[in-house]
């Protein structure tokens, strides 16, 4: 069978330098000052996080693994057949795979990406691993409104992947707004298959975001040389640390750059002070308890239809669909006895 791969849509929308230097001064003028979790993610910044899943520490990533080596056939049969697969990110190459592989009869694979290189990899991977599969990638921001391409035949269903507990780095609020925007975008029938890291002994999630090997460490200081980088500024790497403390009341990991003195930085044509020990605020990791994102997904509109778990109960992999679709689904969820929110 042919690859049915198309062209990458260069719909990229990244901000400019005059866009991110606004980005940047904006959230350096806040107290405390406080910089979007995005900036993480340049090409070093990606090969660094790619580094942090393979961490002892980091096991949310092998446990998603492990959940798919298990479960994967049976979401694959809660999907049903002519799924059109809608990957928010371009996908860890293993996970995507994995269910992939259990799909019945997909009707085509679009990964949604803002880096086109990396979406290229991801037709190319992909192209070759499932050769009659059609893959319709989208190089675009997913926390925007998409332009889905024409699937290339009849779908029963879209269903889109937020695999990674990404969900986890938005706030409640902005988690809630991005739920309804998939919400949207899986259309009446639709569902929303999404991998959420759970709450546990907070000594665990700490050590996940305090690697021995300090890549963690690395991937967070790495958003100062991208702004140095691509903004001209002067932070100096020796003179800042990453802290990651997970709070309990919050439920989520705290990020921060801490700064090692009282400095003085450029950024732009800004002089931005730093004291000792002052410390600015770049990601947020929320964990959840089934009940905790049955909550959130309700403020979406949305209703826990399944969930399931990695075998040490780390992690989970939950399906969503419209709440106002209730008959059949009830029904199924009676007779098979399933977890439900
Ligand atoms: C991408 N995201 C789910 C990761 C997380 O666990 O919050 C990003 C990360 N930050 C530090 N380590 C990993």
């Amino acid at each position: 069978m042919s690859v049915q791969a198309y062209e990458v849509r260069d719909d990229d929308r990244r901000p400019p330098t005059a866009d991110l230097l606004e980005v940047v001064q904006r959230g350096l003028r806040l107290h405390p000052k406080r910089l979007p979790s995005w900036l993480f993610y340049d090409e070093r910044g990606s090969q660094l996080f790619e580094e942090i899943c393979e961490q002892p520490e980091y096991y949310l990533t092998r446990a998603e693994i492990d959940l798919l080596d298990v479960h994967a056939s049976d979401i694959a049969e809660v999907l049903g057949e002519d799924v059109r697969l809608i990957e928010y990110g371009s996908g860890n190459a293993i996970k995507t795979r994995m269910l992939l592989e259990q799909l019945r009869a997909p009707v085509c694979y679009t990964p949604v990406e803002i880096s086109p290189e990396p979406l290229r990899q991801s037709v190319q991977r992909f192209g070759e691993l499932f050769p009659g599969l059609a893959i319709q990638p989208l190089c675009a921001d997913f926390t925007k409104p998409l332009r889905l391409p024409v699937p290339p035949r009849a779908t029963r269903r879209n269903v889109l992947y937020f695999p990674g507990s990404t969900i986890g780095n938005f706030e409640a609020r902005e988690a809630i707004e991005l739920l309804r925007k998939m919400r949207a975008e899986a259309g009446e029938g639709g569902g929303l298959l999404i991998g959420v890291d759970l709450k546990k002994d907070p000594a665990t999630i700490e050590a996940a975001y305090n690697d021995k090997a300090g890549v963690t460490a690395a991937f967070t200081l790495n958003m100062l040389a991208r702004i140095n980088r691509e903004l001209g500024s002067n932070f100096d790497l020796d003179g800042f640390r990453h802290r990651a403390h997970y709070n309990p009341m919050a439920g989520r990991i705290e990020t921060h750059i801490v700064s090692l003195r009282k400095q003085q930085v450029k950024v732009g044509k800004m002089f931005v002070d730093f004291d000792v020990d002052e410390a600015m605020q770049v990601e947020y990791s929320c964990k959840y308890s089934q009940a905790d994102f049955a909550a959130l997904a309700a403020h979406a509109g949305l209703q826990v239809r399944h969930v399931w778990l990695d075998p040490q109960g780390l992690f989970s992999v939950q399906y969503l669909t419209r709440a106002d679709v209730a008959g059949h689904w009830s029904m199924r969820m009676a007779a098979n006895g399933m977890v439900g929110g």
